[in-house]
């Protein structure tokens, strides 16, 4: 996941909102199940930790598109690639809030 210039111009991609975009993808089941392993994915900060590039968006991200194993979430229903696009841009925009 590289930014360039050209995608931030293209694809709006500082515009999308955590707290509007992103966030409301998750299902309360999404949120509870992944609370117990430590992995936050209501709370901004922790997804927006800018700690080696991003670290944990970017395993948020690779365990949606199964990249990573298994693929989230368990058994589906996997994200439509309209919702994964929408993800990979609010990282590449830099994650805000
Ligand atoms: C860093 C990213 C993630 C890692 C490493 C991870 C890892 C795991 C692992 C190892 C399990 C247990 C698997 C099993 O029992 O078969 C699990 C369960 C689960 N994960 Fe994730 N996960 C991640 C992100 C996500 C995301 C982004 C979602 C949803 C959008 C999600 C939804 C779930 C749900 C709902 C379960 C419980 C499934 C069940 O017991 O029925 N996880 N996750």
């Amino acid at each position: 996941m590289d930014i360039t210039l050209l995608e931030v111009l293209v694809k709006n991609v500082s515009k999308v909102s955590f707290a509007r975009d992103i966030r409301p993808l998750f299902r309360s089941v999404d949120i509870e199940h992944m609370k117990g392993m430590e992995i936050l994915l209501d709370d901004y900060k922790y997804m927006s930790d800018a700690t080696n590039g991003y670290q944990n968006a970017q395993r948020v991200y690779d365990s949606l598109t199964g990249k990573t194993e298994p693929r989230m979430p368990p058994n589906g229903p996997y994200w439509s690639k309209d919702k994964l696009d929408l993800f990979e841009n609010w990282v590449k925009g830099g994650c805000q809030p």
